[in-house]
């Protein structure tokens, strides 16, 4: 056995002669042999690689051959992520950053300048609006939001010659409204704007068939699914990936390897738990839909749901967030929060656990009352992101918590 360590060990020459104060610095590294393979595989940890000549370093920086010098410029476990994801999503290419804002962020800090006009929507997660509506003000970036189901005011919210782009959400953040993708597309080619859809609710399998310019994930969702770790992606055609990746490295937000780590293992179970978290969901939003002590129950799975028949039309699936009001108003959604055991009170989703929010004070409280009231957010609202549980515990815990008094 030692035999075989020595002869796959490096650099086994040097380190038989070097003093131990030396050889725990420059440990020795594990090589397999051609005709042996790691199954997963290995995390690079390393923030620095190295090459054997100066000339290899000079190729690389001018471009002339490819490999790593620098973590956060590029690494191998996150290039992995990279390319799995934009293989999934059908894009040319991929960055992953370290959250899911990162890519919000950076999408937009890269493709935006002084004197650009960008527009969101009202209904859709609230630190894309904030950054939208207060950060990039102050860079001289004016923004104008609209209604995702109204392309009336999208027409209306775009500046001919001045509007660069349109991010957006379908099915939106927190009360599953479903943009017309293919509508809105097209209105954007019209005019000029580049479309970025933050696809995290929808998944990465989802929404392909449309001719998006970038799509965005918060792969601290679907991607790892257990809960344990931040990321974000960016996926695009080459030249905005490129470019994108040109800005991003200067600003810094990379994601860690070790996260990325944690996206790949969370990847091989994605469909495993989608489709899961899917059936779960119909299931769940099908009882609390009948519950005498629920009003609005939105889940785009379900018939009642304003744009079911878009979103059976464009969607693969239904994906995972229900949202309802509970009847009663806040005193009773109060109620209902605290006596669930099961879902936990918790500002994220996707995961393989199933979490419950108040959708006014996360999501809605830089929305005027009327704002609000459109984005079907009322004091009583909760976003019910369903995890991969059992559905008759998930409805049993649901059934006692929604039980008067
Ligand atoms: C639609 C959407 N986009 C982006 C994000 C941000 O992701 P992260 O928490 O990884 O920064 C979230 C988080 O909830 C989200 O729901």
């Amino acid at each position: 056995m030692l035999t075989v360590i020595e002869t796959l060990f490096v650099p086994a020459r040097q380190w038989k002669t070097m003093n131990k104060e030396t050889f725990v610095v420059h440990q020795p590294h594990t090589k397999l042999d051609s005709d042996n393979h790691s199954l997963i595989a290995p995390l690079y940890q390393s923030v620095k690689y190295y090459f054997d000549s100066y000339q290899a370093v000079e190729d690389l920086l001018n471009q002339k051959r490819e490999g790593f010098l620098y973590s956060r410029v590029l690494n191998p476990t996150v290039r992995q992520l990279e390319v799995t994801l934009s293989k999934l999503q059908n894009t040319e290419d991929g960055i992953c950053l370290a959250s899911g804002v990162a890519a919000i962020t950076g999408t937009l800090l890269s493709l935006l300048s002084s004197g650009d006009h960008v527009v969101g929507f009202y209904d859709g997660y609230r630190p894309t609006r904030i950054f939208l509506r207060e950060t990039l003000k102050r860079f001289g970036i004016n923004c104008s939001l609209a209604w995702g189901e109204d392309l009336n005011s999208l027409t209306n919210a775009i500046i001919p010659g001045k509007t660069k782009a349109l991010i957006f959400e379908s099915p939106t953040n927190p009360t599953t409204k479903i943009t017309d993708v293919a509508s809105v597309v097209k209105l954007c080619k019209k005019a000029g704007v580049l479309t970025i859809l933050d696809n995290t609710f929808a998944g990465f399998h989802n929404h392909s068939d449309f001719d998006i310019d970038i799509y965005l994930h918060s792969l601290t969702k679907f991607a790892v699914g257990s809960g344990d770790a931040m990321g974000g992606a960016i996926l695009s055609r080459k030249e905005l990936i490129d470019h994108i990746r040109h800005e991003t490295m200067e600003m810094g937000a990379v994601l860690d390897p070790r996260a990325a780590d944690f996206c790949l293992r969370g990847m091989r179970t994605y469909f495993l738990r989608y489709d899961r978290q899917c059936e779960n969901a119909l299931n769940v939003a099908e009882f609390l839909e009948s519950n005498p002590n629920t009003e609005r129950t939105l889940y785009p799975g379900l018939s009642s749901h304003p744009n079911h028949d878009l979103a059976k039309k464009q969607m693969k699936d239904f994906g995972a967030v229900i949202s309802i009001d509970i009847k009663g108003g806040k005193a009773q959604m109060e109620k209902f929060l605290n006596k669930l055991k099961l879902f936990k009170l918790a500002g994220s989703l996707g995961s393989q656990d199933s979490l419950v929010a108040p959708s006014e004070l996360f999501y809605g409280d830089d929305l005027s009352e009327q704002e609000k009231k459109k984005a079907f957010i009322t004091e009583s609202t909760v976003r019910l992101s369903i995890g991969t549980e059992h559905p008759q515990d998930l409805i049993e815990d649901l059934t006692q918590a929604l039980t008067t008094p």
